[in-house]
């Protein structure tokens, strides 16, 4: 079961059903999707739920831990931060995203970093990575911040709305962790 993680300015929770009309409001803008590979444009009516559905039954299944974050101050839902797990190698990917207006900030680094000690402390990982669209800075300083290092870039690797991709592939092992 996902657990509620916190932070200095944030609570990390199991998304809601009641979520979903936030989660469709936020995901839904463009620039959101644009840097995403799995975030539909225009975020259809009904999608959130589903989405929501499926995510709970991947935690519950222990496959993945998508997390709410949300402000303490006020508890509006700014955004998702999740690991999918490869159990056999001890292994999650960490994704994320916020909602435009909540950029800028340092939340996602906040929650990204507290994700992180999850991963390694409570489900003993051995391996975090994340990968971005070559384009996507803000990404990439979120894992640079976090510590996570460069481990490589594919060319063309993604075709995103009628462009191939570049991809840049950071990670951190818990070893690297350990010593941070
Ligand atoms: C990527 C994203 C989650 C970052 O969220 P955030 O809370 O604003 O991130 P943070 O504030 O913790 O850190 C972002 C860092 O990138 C920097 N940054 C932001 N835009 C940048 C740009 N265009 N070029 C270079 N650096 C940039 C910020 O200055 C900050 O670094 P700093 O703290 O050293 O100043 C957010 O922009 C987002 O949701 N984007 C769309 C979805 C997405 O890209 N998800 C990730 C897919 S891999």
């Amino acid at each position: 079961m996902l657990p509620t993680l916190e932070t200095d300015r944030l609570i990390l929770r199991p998304f809601e059903i009641s979520d979903a009309s936030e989660v469709q409001r936020l995901a839904g803008h463009i620039e959101i999707a644009q840097m995403t590979l799995n975030i539909p444009h225009p975020y259809p009516d009904g999608g959130a739920e589903i989405w929501i559905r499926s995510s709970k039954n991947n935690s519950r299944e222990g496959s993945g831990f998508p997390f709410a974050v949300v402000t303490k101050d006020d508890g509006q839902l700014i955004g998702c931060i999740s690991l999918n797990l490869s159990k056999p190698h001890r292994k999650a990917e960490l994704g994320y995203w916020l909602g435009k207006p909540y950029w800028g900030h340092g939340y996602s680094t906040e929650a990204a970093r507290r994700v992180l000690s999850f991963g390694f402390e409570e489900l003993g990982l051995n391996k975090i990575y994340a990968i971005a669209m070559v384009k996507n800075p803000a990404s990439t300083n979120v894992m640079k911040k976090i510590g996570m290092q460069w481990e490589g870039e594919l060319k063309e690797h993604i075709l995103k709305w009628d462009v191939f991709e570049d991809i840049v592939y950071y990670g951190i092992r818990k070893s690297d962790y350990e010593s941070l």
